[in-house]
């Protein structure tokens, strides 16, 4: 707890003390409590005690639902109102102005890139973007019909045995190097996860692609001498990059920051990011919508199943956000988007049912007080599917993007010098000491 010369110190001789006042009706003694950003320091509490040897007060937080574990400064989101911004800019200027590299350059290291650093940075990523030869024996490990997010998340953890001197985490040159690796090769993990389930022969990256373009290669490509993906499609999927690629302190960011928090190299931290992304409650819920919308099948289905979900018997996927609770900003983009992929691709006819399930849910009561709105999953399998990307890779889809994020998460707790191994404390509940007989 900070002393009131420390603040005046701190404050320029100003007794600027935001305070909290607590008394303990247990012992009737009063405590002050400094805030600082709307926010108390938890271990502030542990002076409040009944007996001298304590512990302590703590907090209880199931789920960090309203707790603060960082301080970061890469991504702001208001839920009430709906805004989203990378290092202040606003996610819809991103998507309209910049590539998915100008962007994961923007969420990694704070600023734009100018024109040195972005070449410095397009070229490093694309030099980085072959996978070992040895990698492709482990792919082949793998049976036909596994699931890529499972081939994904393991060969991030591969990667780690190839990369020994990643283990460096605290030097700053070789975190540089790791994040052109893991941003350069995502795209090829993910793409050759999906040709080893088609039984097709692996594509090579290709050096004068973008990086959206080079993906849609390595995914589609397969007796053309050149893959040329339509234009409309690139531009899709780099808005879509875009909009995946943070989101400030999500389920799977916090797993990046605790597991980078032991100081491992950042391929087994993000194999655990990639794997809490993986949940259809996180990162697995734009295949979840896409088999939602497939059980409901046609439009006079929908009431049935809206009611189901009112009586607690499941929920309406791709709806709900524990921060937004407005409309997902990027939910908005992602269904304007829509119009453009579908003008080249044919409008994808589960459409009509996702834009009913909307419909109803934005003036039903149970989803109007629980707040529950279209988040960016809702729409964005739509898409992936009418761009023929199957289904089970959606979740690799949001993860390509969202290493930039992951990377960027790590380094910075990394960085913060008020980071230290992760380790939550507990409320024991359990059996008091008891002899085994
Ligand atoms: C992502 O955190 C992030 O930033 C994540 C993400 C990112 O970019 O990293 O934005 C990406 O993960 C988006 C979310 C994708 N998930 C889904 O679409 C799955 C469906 N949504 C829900 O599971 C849920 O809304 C969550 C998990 C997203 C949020 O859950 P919370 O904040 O823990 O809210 P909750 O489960 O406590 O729900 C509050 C109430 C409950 O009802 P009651 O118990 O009060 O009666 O709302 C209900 C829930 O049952 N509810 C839903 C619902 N989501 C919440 N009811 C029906 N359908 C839903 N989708």
């Amino acid at each position: 707890m900070e002393t009131k010369e420390a603040v005046q110190k701190k404050n320029g001789g100003a007794l600027k003390l935001d305070t909290l006042k607590i008394t303990d009706s247990r012992t009737g003694k009063e405590f002050e409590i400094p805030i600082d950003h709307e926010t108390v320091k938890a271990t502030d509490l542990r002076k409040i005690k009944v007996k001298d040897d304590d512990f302590g007060m703590m907090t209880y937080d199931p789920a960090f639902m309203n707790t603060a574990s960082c301080k970061s400064r890469i991504t702001f989101i208001d839920g009430d109102k709906g805004i989203l911004r990378y290092r202040g800019y606003p996610i819809e200027q991103l998507a309209e102005k910049k590539s998915y590299l100008e962007v994961a350059y923007l969420v990694l290291y704070g600023e734009l890139p100018n024109k040195t650093q972005y070449e410095e940075w397009e070229n490093q990523v694309r030099f980085h973007t072959y996978l070992h030869e040895n990698v492709k024996g482990l792919m082949e490990s793998f049976r036909y019909d596994a699931h890529p997010m499972g081939i994904f998340v393991s060969v991030l953890a591969a990667l780690s045995t190839f990369y020994p001197e990643a283990k460096h985490v605290l030097d700053p040159e070789v975190r540089r190097k790791q994040v052109w690796r893991l941003i350069g090769k995502v795209p090829t993990i993910a793409a050759w996860a999906y040709r080893h389930s088609i039984g097709l022969p692996y594509v090579y990256p290709e050096n004068d692609l973008t990086y959206p373009e080079n993906f849609l290669s390595m995914m589609f490509k397969v007796a053309e001498a050149k893959y040329k993906p339509d234009p409309v499609l690139v531009k899709a999927l780099e808005v879509l990059f875009i909009l995946h690629a943070d989101h400030e302190q999500n389920c799977s960011a916090n797993a990046m920051r605790s597991i980078g928090s032991s100081q491992v190299d950042p391929y087994c931290a993000s194999a655990g990011a990639a794997a809490a992304l993986y949940g259809p409650l996180h990162g697995g819920a734009n295949e979840a919508v896409l088999r939602m919308l497939d059980e409901i099948g046609s439009m006079d289905k929908v009431p049935a199943f809206i009611k189901d979900v009112k009586d607690g018997k499941g929920k309406l996927m791709g709806f709900g956000h524990r921060v937004y609770k407005n409309y997902d900003p990027r939910a908005k983009i992602i269904k304007k988007m829509a119009d453009q992929v579908f003008g080249v691709t044919g409008k994808n006819p589960k459409l009509e049912i996702a834009l009913e399930l909307e419909r109803i849910a934005l003036q039903d009561d149970y989803f109007v007080k629980r707040k529950l709105y279209p988040n960016v999953d809702f729409y964005s399998g739509l898409i992936y599917q009418a761009m023929k990307f199957p289904v089970d890779m959606f979740p690799v889809l949001f993860a390509i993007p969202r290493m930039s994020g992951w990377l960027a998460q790590w380094e910075e707790m990394l960085m913060d010098p008020e980071q230290k191994i992760a380790r939550p404390r507990q409320m024991y509940l359990g059996s008091d000491k008891r002899d085994v007989n």
